[in-house]
């Protein structure tokens, strides 16, 4: 089948996951999702966002949950910064990894950056340049590359054209964001292949159409080895439209079991610990798995 060894999971729950929920997590409940999903094997925990905190009020406490959260060794925990007032407070955090997020159309950076295109680069440049000086690990999401709520689908040329330019900053992955689920297999494969190489690409699928596991099992064929998910398919973007979680980590950690290629996860812990929070968010997983396995 044209599979990889091993794939890097990136456990985007607490972040991507816990931005979109509606229930006020205390700073505690956070923490210990973090250790129980360290626990679980995951070894790139994306912990939070230093946002505008009146843009996304579920991560207003990044600075907080930061100075309480364990940090394991072997393991790290990215967190998204927008602009420089966004790396202050991350430098401040003493965080190591950092990810920038553009987008690939003119309308979603307007509705989630409040800027242009154009605006966006020139927003992140600085936060590259002064957060690999600094040492730090940068990592690019790039939005809507598959299709976008207002503008529809979204030529290939324009989010290689996009993708590009966080690469050339200095961004060391390009996270391929599916922010609102409407891509399919076909597409995801030659997205690929416009890049020309997979190696510094990274895919993110909302499961909204329910396609997430097979857009994900075409990106690995096409030789991509790391794949964004959300512990329980907790998620969603506030300023997207008709985006609902991600692809569950229990669906993915399933799929690559029964394909023999490695990921260190353990499922049994990864869906107790979504059980445990579903039971403080006070709604189910809707992950395939976690309910196949809660119920049983
Ligand atoms: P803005 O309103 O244009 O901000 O927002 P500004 O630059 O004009 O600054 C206005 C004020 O906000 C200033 O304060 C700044 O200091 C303050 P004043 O001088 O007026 O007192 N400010 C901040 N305060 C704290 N932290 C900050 C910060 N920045 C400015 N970082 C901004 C621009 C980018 C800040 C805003 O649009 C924003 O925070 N957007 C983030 C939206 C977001 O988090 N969306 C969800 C994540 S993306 C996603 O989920 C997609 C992804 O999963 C991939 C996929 O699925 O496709 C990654
Ligand atoms: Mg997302």
């Amino acid at each position: 089948m044209n599979l990889p060894e091993s794939v890097t999971i990136y456990e985007v729950g607490p972040r991507d996951g816990l931005q979109n929920e509606k229930t006020a997590v205390p700073v505690a409940v956070k923490a210990e999702f973090l250790a129980r999903l360290a626990d679980a094997g995951l070894r790139v925990i994306e912990t939070t966002s230093f946002v505008h905190p009146k843009w996304v009020p579920q991560l207003a406490d990044a600075g907080e949950l930061l100075a309480v959260m364990d940090r394991r060794d072997g393991v790290s925990y990215p967190v998204l910064v927008p602009n420089e007032r966004g790396l202050d407070r991350a430098l401040e955090a003493g965080v190591t990894d950092i990810a920038v997020f553009g987008s690939a159309t003119e309308t979603f950076a307007r509705k989630n950056l409040n800027r242009s295109m154009a605006e966006q680069y020139t927003m992140f440049e600085p936060v590259v340049a002064r957060a690999l000086d600094a040492g730090l690990r940068v990592r690019g999401y790039l939005s809507m590359c598959f299709g976008d709520p207002w503008e529809g689908s979204v030529p290939i040329p324009q989010v290689v054209e996009a993708g590009r330019r966080l690469l050339d900053m200095g961004c060391y992955q390009l996270s391929l964001g599916d922010t609102i689920g409407v891509g399919t297999p076909g597409h995801v494969q030659d997205l690929v292949a416009a890049f020309g190489a997979p190696d510094p690409l990274a895919v993110h699928f909302h499961d909204t159409y329910g396609q997430a596991l097979a857009n994900t099992l075409a990106a690995l064929q096409v030789g991509v080895t790391t794949v964004d998910s959300s512990a329980g398919g907790l998620g969603g973007c506030p300023y997207a439209e008709s985006a609902t979680g991600n692809l569950a980590t229990e669906d993915l950690v399933w799929m690559l079991d029964g394909l023999g290629v490695a990921h260190g996860v353990s499922l049994d812990a990864l869906v107790e610990t979504s059980v445990w929070m579903a039971e403080r968010l006070g709604r189910p997983s809707p992950s395939r798995v976690v309910t196949a396995r809660s119920s049983k």
